[in-house]
């Protein structure tokens, strides 16, 4: 599927990504991607509509050095097919946290050290907008 993938960022803690996309009508899943490089995320955000096992299930990881650590499902699956999605994230040392355009709000711990993001992935999302401040 579509990939769009921003590098070279300098988002320091305490400032806000915004994301906009459009998921489309047969997404099986899509994920947000935020980190390092993309090799080294601290978090991957992977909205799996219909993903092996899984069926409109949010799972968070992070990626070490290419490792994934443990998968945490949330409990909370806001999102549609067909629709327009906008996300909002924030980070600090301690936790990402990304709030839906449908006012839900997740947190996922940052696992390991990172001074900004440099690197923000979207696969699976018809791409609209990005914007940090
Ligand atoms: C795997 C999946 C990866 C990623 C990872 C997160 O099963 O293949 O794409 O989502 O889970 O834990």
């Amino acid at each position: 599927g579509e990939r769009v993938v921003f590098n070279n960022l300098e988002i320091k803690p305490g400032k806000r990504v915004e994301v906009k996309g459009y998921i489309p009508e047969d997404c099986k899943d899509f994920s947000v991607n935020l980190g390092k490089d993309e090799n080294n995320l601290i978090l991957h955000a992977n909205a799996r509509f219909d993903f092996r096992n899984d069926k409109r299930v949010l799972a968070c990881n992070s990626l070490k050095d290419c490792e994934w650590g443990e998968e945490v499902i949330m409990d909370i699956f806001p999102f549609q097919l067909g629709t327009e999605i906008s996300l909002s994230l924030t980070f600090d040392t301690e936790k990402v946290n990304m709030i839906f355009s449908t006012g839900e709000e997740i947190s996922f711990p940052v696992r390991f050290e990172l001074d900004m993001i440099n690197y923000v992935a979207l696969r699976g999302l018809i791409f609209r907008c990005l914007t940090s401040e």
